[in-house]
């Protein structure tokens, strides 16, 4: 099973990502965990990507189809993955496709932004596995420890209020039309389009992803 995860930042992408992934036993491939690995080793491609992600911007097309490309190609995708903040961009979309990389579901997670900027004040993220907890929506087993590791939980860099709401901003402009670019390839048949309420709880939104999947 190949599937999008499209929403806005904080829509709750990543969370649903742990539950398919354990549900169906595909990989997740997330982008932005992808970019704050590469940071967090000092690689080329996290030293240029820094700047950009913390200032709540786009890393470019270019690395970030080549990143894509690369670790879809990999043994544990063959039968199937979860593309969490990919594509994010038309030109993103046109290129997937151009190299073949298909999709059977794309999962729109329909958010307003002022409950966006509410939940990413209170996100907190195990940084080596990519893991996301909230202190009141998803509380970890122990305040401020990852439940499988234990590790300390951190804030993302760019959760900053100021920051969320300049990712919101980039997201209408230029995430938003993947929308009707997903719907008008639903319509021709080529993949399954499927719009959440993503303000329920979590465990409800993980009860009709288990439902419309299985
Ligand atoms: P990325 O890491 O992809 O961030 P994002 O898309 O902005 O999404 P988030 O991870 O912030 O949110 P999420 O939807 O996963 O929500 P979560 O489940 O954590 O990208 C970061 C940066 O990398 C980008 O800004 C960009 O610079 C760069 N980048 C990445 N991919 C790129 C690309 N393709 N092209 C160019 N640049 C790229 O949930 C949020 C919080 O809410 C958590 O605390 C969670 O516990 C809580 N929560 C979740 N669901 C619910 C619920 N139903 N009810 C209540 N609380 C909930
Ligand atoms: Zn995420």
């Amino acid at each position: 099973m190949r599937i999008i995860l499209l929403g806005a930042p904080g829509a709750g992408k990543g969370t649903q990502a742990q539950f398919l992934m354990k549900t169906f036993g595909i990989p997740q491939i997330s982008t932005g965990d992808m970019l704050r690995a590469a940071i967090k080793a000092g690689t080329e491609l996290g030293k240029k990507a820094k700047a950009v992600m913390d200032a709540g911007k786009l890393v470019s097309d270019d690395i970030m189809i080549g990143l894509v490309k690369e670790r879809v190609a990999e043994p544990d995708c063959q039968n199937g993955y979860l593309l969490d903040g990919f594509p994010r961009t038309i030109p993103q979309a046109d290129a997937m496709h151009e190299a073949g990389i298909e999709v059977d579901y794309v999962l729109e997670f329909a958010v307003p932004d002022d409950v966006i900027v509410k939940r990413m004040a209170g996100r907190r993220v195990h940084p080596g596995s990519g893991r996301v907890y909230h202190v009141d929506h998803n509380p970890p087993k122990q305040q401020g420890k990852d439940d499988l590791t234990g590790e300390e939980l951190i804030v993302r860099e760019d959760d900053k209020e100021e920051t969320v709401r300049k990712r919101l901003a980039i997201y209408h402009e230029q995430t938003e039309p993947l929308v009707a670019y997903y719907r008008k390839l639903a319509e021709q048949g080529k993949t399954v389009f499927h719009r959440l309420d993503g303000t329920r709880d979590v465990e409800s939104i993980s009860a009709e992803l288990g439902e419309l999947l299985s």
